[in-house]
């Protein structure tokens, strides 16, 4: 212990859930305790620990200057959070899936207060979207937030593109400790959701719940797709996208082809990425380590010292914004068809009916049957939605047609 410990206070932190997260945390805010002290005057302990088998939370937040949660779920962690924020006292969570549903009361709390409510881990991981939206970028107007958010998903979607089948990419994931034994909330996209919700909340500032979030999951993804897709240059990813549309604000997560110019096209593994685009920046791009004990410690630890800096302020109060359902994009389509004349004549009939023009198609014949798949130019994804049922109840048609949104922009 270095000398001027003794010239203050330690910063007391009360430390709420040892698991993966909270063990990690503890042993990494000992390691850099020193490092800490030097350059802030004051050195972080951990004051208290609470388990479900261990620890007060009365004692522990009456004897801690911050609570650090890392419980999960929603209660008791909510309860807990605005208990110390109703006693003074600052925050720090990694818990999306309490923030993306009770996200607005606890800011609320927090500015009522006039505490800190960091969350830095919440989001992508070791990347540091959120201090860099709430503060580098806090002047400027943001257009579009393109994220992968979820490490599961996108090392399932690499192994694929590899050439694994959905259920071994899984079954891979699953052995290299990236996705749980019950991967739902992941492999659903409703991982992604979450996060994007609170991705949203804080580029636009408008409150977005998790219900406002429109997602699907990767589960029904073929590897024909990709390999189809390769022909057009197009890689896939599962995109979460929060964006300003018609006056209002768009939110949904999805499988999403990109085009190998787009910053995202690149991150592969279980690594997460986040794109900000402003007419101001043109596209700020973050990449990094998605999740991990250790990572997400490193995250909740930078928050900590953001609060004892006093760097971080409390949230500012919501703005009005509409959520926006339906909203342009570009879409790939994959149609099993009878190989006969006329086919193609049919399908090109209900896109014109229904205004969508097509960039690129290829036509494949294998026997009797034909693939036609195409990507459109961008188009309302309600008009897309109306193409694919009434392509669907053609007699010719084999087998459900399936779409897939497309990313056009390139930032090379
Ligand atoms: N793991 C990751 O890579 C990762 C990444 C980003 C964000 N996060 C977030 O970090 C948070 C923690 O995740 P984790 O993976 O560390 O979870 P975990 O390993 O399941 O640990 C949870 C901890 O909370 C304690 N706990 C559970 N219910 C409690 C209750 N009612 N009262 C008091 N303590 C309780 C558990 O106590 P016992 O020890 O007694 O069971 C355990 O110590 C979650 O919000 C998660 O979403 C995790």
């Amino acid at each position: 212990m270095g000398s001027s410990a003794m010239s203050s206070e330690p910063f007391r932190v009360g430390l709420l859930g040892f698991g993966t997260v909270g063990s990690a945390f503890a042993e990494l805010l000992e390691q850099r305790a020193e490092e800490i002290e030097r350059f802030n005057g004051r050195r972080p302990v951990i004051s208290g620990v609470l388990t479900r088998t261990q620890g007060s939370f009365e004692e522990i937040l009456a004897g801690a200057d911050l609570l650090v949660e890392l419980i999960g779920g929603i209660e008791p962690a909510r309860e807990y959070l605005l208990t110390a924020m109703n006693a003074g006292k600052d925050v720090v969570s990694a818990n999306k899936k309490l923030l993306s549903h009770h996200g607005e009361e606890l800011f609320e709390t927090a500015r009522e207060r006039g505490v800190r409510l960091r969350f830095e881990a919440a989001v992508a991981g070791a990347v540091p979207v959120v201090r860099v939206l709430e503060e580098s970028l806090s002047a400027t107007p943001i257009e579009r937030i393109h994220g992968i958010v979820n490490g599961t998903t996108n090392f399932i979607l690499t192994e694929m593109t590899r050439g694994s089948s959905y259920a071994e990419a899984l079954a891979e994931a699953q052995r290299s400790g990236y996705a749980e034994a019950d991967p739902s909330d992941d492999v659903s996209g409703r991982d992604a959701a979450a996060k994007m919700a609170i991705l949203a909340r804080l580029a636009f500032g408008t409150p977005v719940h998790l219900n406002d979030v429109c997602y699907e999951g990767i589960e029904h993804l073929h590897g024909d797709d990709l390999e189809y897709a390769r022909e057009f240059g197009l890689g896939l990813k599962l995109v979460g996208t929060a964006e300003r549309r018609q006056g209002g604000l768009s939110v949904h997560v999805h499988p999403t082809f990109l085009y190998s110019g787009h910053p995202l096209a690149a991150i592969s593994g279980s690594f997460n990425a986040v794109t900000v685009e402003s007419g101001t920046i043109t596209e700020i791009t973050l990449s990094g380590p998605g999740a991990g004990g250790l990572q997400t410690a490193s995250a909740v630890l930078g928050d900590v010292v953001s609060v004892m800096t006093g760097g971080a302020r409390p949230p500012a109060p919501p703005l009005p914004l509409a959520i926006i359902e339906d909203v342009e994009s570009a879409f790939y389509v994959h149609l099993d068809v009878a190989d006969r004349p006329g086919v193609l004549a049919a399908v090109t009939q209900v896109l014109y009916e229904q205004g969508v023009s097509i960039k690129s198609v290829v036509q494949r014949g294998m026997g009797e049957a034909a693939r036609l798949v195409m990507v459109t130019h961008p188009v309302l994804e309600s008009s897309l939605r109306a193409v694919i049922k009434r392509v669907g109840e053609f007699d010719f048609v084999r087998s459900t047609p399936r779409a897939i949104r497309v990313i056009e922009e390139e930032f090379v």
